[in-house]
């Protein structure tokens, strides 16, 4: 296929244009800057970046978010046969796979892709992606509390890095906070709360990035959009 076909067809811009950047030197062909016009591209074995960013056929790749309910394992096979969030996904024709994982009794944004390079970017902590979750405790915690799961706290194998959190609402005894933070270690949030002698009762994540929950309804899926998938697949 001629190069400014497939960047056409990768979203980039017409063809005429995409001629124009090629001319410009913006375009590599298996890390080749590419100038000539006319150039062909086998679609599946070449890799072509534009301004060093890998484009891709749109097509080829499923996004999906997952608003995953409480009671679901973060698995594909689970060997205990408890509901997983596969079972939560429409009918697809191509199989995709958890981005991360949340533990059984979170609810909240859960990634789906076929793309692997980029389930293991947005996995990978040096991308450092932050992750935003509501959690609800009884009772509250004090400054001094709060200040310590800000500052980072010792959570048995690990210190946590600083963190956003902030007490968003409290009502019938129970506070609500949002906390967001960079690393994901196993039960992390959880644990945090656990270490300045706290219990967290229910754990939604809301945000990945800049990818937003928003009122997708529990046990619900969508598509992710145009600019999402621009936004993760461009790390
Ligand atoms: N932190 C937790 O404790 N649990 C999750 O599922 C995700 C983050």
């Amino acid at each position: 296929m001629r190069l400014n076909k497939f960047m056409a067809l990768a979203g980039v811009d017409s063809r005429r244009k995409c001629d124009e950047i090629i001319a410009e030197g913006r375009v590599r062909v298996n890390a080749r800057v590419v100038k000539k016009l006319g150039t062909q591209v086998d679609e599946n074995r070449d890799l072509v970046t534009v301004d060093n960013k890998p484009i891709r056929l749109k097509g080829e790749y499923i996004y999906l978010m997952l608003n995953k309910p409480v009671g679901t394992v973060t698995t594909v096979i689970d060997p205990q046969h408890r509901r997983t969030v596969m079972d939560c996904l429409p009918k697809l024709n191509k199989r995709v796979y958890p981005v991360g994982r949340l533990d059984y009794n979170t609810s909240g944004l859960l990634l789906f892709t076929n793309d692997g390079d980029t389930a293991q970017k947005l996995i990978h902590p040096k991308y450092e992606f932050e992750k935003t979750y509501t959690a609800v405790i009884n009772g509250s915690l004090t400054d001094e509390q709060i200040s310590m799961l800000r500052n980072g706290v010792d959570i048995g194998d690990f210190i946590t890095s600083p963190a956003r959190v902030e007490l968003v609402g409290s009502s019938h005894g129970q506070s609500t906070f949002q906390v967001t933070i960079h690393e994901g270690k196993n039960r992390q949030v959880r644990r945090m709360f656990e270490s300045v002698g706290s219990k967290v009762e229910v754990l939604k994540r809301i945000a990945y990035g800049k990818l937003k929950l928003g009122d997708l309804p529990v046990g619900h899926t969508r598509p992710l959009t145009e600019d999402e998938i621009k936004y993760i697949t461009s790390l």
